[in-house]
């Protein structure tokens, strides 16, 4: 497995197996893997010839209250578990190589980042969408891959490829989750042991409420519900509770097929976000 740390060096690196016609696949992460990280690695593995993965905690999508800082970093061990799984090329650059002196561009998806996390975050996805474009760039990717647990984040990037007429294949891979249904992130490092046992309401709660979705149910009173029962098992604070189309994030007055519940909530400093597909909940 390589290690490279430049730009320059990771196109040089990717041309001769573009040329040689290899399809290659690229997993753009930020570190401190799981095993939600490692199910994108398979899959891109299974697709693909060359398989890259990036390792870089990006500054511009964390705001100035958020945990850039304590965002855990453990580059030795992702390595390690990286070589395991078969990967061929880790891209791992510094902060300077990324954004050098004088950086100016930023890539704005409108739109699809307005609502949920990107009302929450302002500033949030013009970081994802610029990152992942230099990513893009210094990678040159046939295909990618992204994990449905940030499906807003998903989305987005599609929509991005879509307008900017990248020929790059964005994969959305299913929420890998612990036995109890926590969504695996690397977030959950936070969690202390009080916190972990409340966090998996998160996800029954937004299976629950998924549950009650028939007929002429009101979906804004459901999502009060899911709110309120949040807070009752423990949460300290929701940020959002709400039932979206899943193709365009739009809000939904009534019930019917393709809707989502997306959740972000607080366990005293960690924010935990999720998302389930209602179709999907018996
Ligand atoms: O999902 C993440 O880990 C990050 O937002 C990403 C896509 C690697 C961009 O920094």
């Amino acid at each position: 497995m390589r290690i490279i740390r430049t730009a320059v060096e990771m196109r040089d690196a990717v041309e001769p197996a573009r040329n040689d016609g290899v399809v290659v696949g690229l997993v753009p992460t930020m570190g401190a893997l799981h095993a939600g990280h490692l199910a994108l690695v398979r899959r891109a593995r299974l697709d693909c010839g060359l398989v890259v993965v990036s390792l870089f905690v990006n500054p511009t999508q964390f705001n100035a209250n958020e945990d850039f800082d304590s965002y855990p970093r453990n580059e030795a061990h992702d390595l390690e578990l990286l070589e395991r799984n078969g990967v061929d090329i880790v891209y791992a650059p510094t902060a300077a190589e990324m954004y050098p002196d004088g950086f100016g561009v930023t890539v704005t998806v409108t739109g699809l980042t307005e609502g949920l996390c990107g009302a929450r975050r302002p500033g949030h996805f013009d970081g994802v969408t610029t990152v992942v474009s230099k990513l893009f760039a210094h990678c040159r990717p046939d295909a990618a891959y992204f994990g449905e647990k940030d499906y807003q984040q998903l989305k987005v990037v599609e929509r991005m490829v879509l307008d900017l007429d990248l020929s790059i294949r964005i994969v959305g891979i299913p929420v890998v989750r612990e036995r109890d249904g926590l969504a695996l992130s690397s977030r959950n490092a936070y969690l202390n042991v009080y916190e972990r046992r409340i966090a998996p309401a998160l996800q029954d709660t937004m299976r629950a409420v998924a549950g009650r979705l028939s007929g002429d149910v009101e979906l804004e009173a459901q999502c009060r519900w899911g709110r309120d029962a949040l807070l009752a098992a423990g949460f300290d604070e929701v940020d959002y509770f709400e039932i979206r189309d899943s193709k365009t994030l739009q809000s939904v007055e009534a019930c019917r097929p393709g809707l989502r519940v997306f959740v972000a909530a607080w366990l005293r400093e960690t924010r935990l976000i999720d998302n389930v597909a209602v179709d999907e909940v018996e």
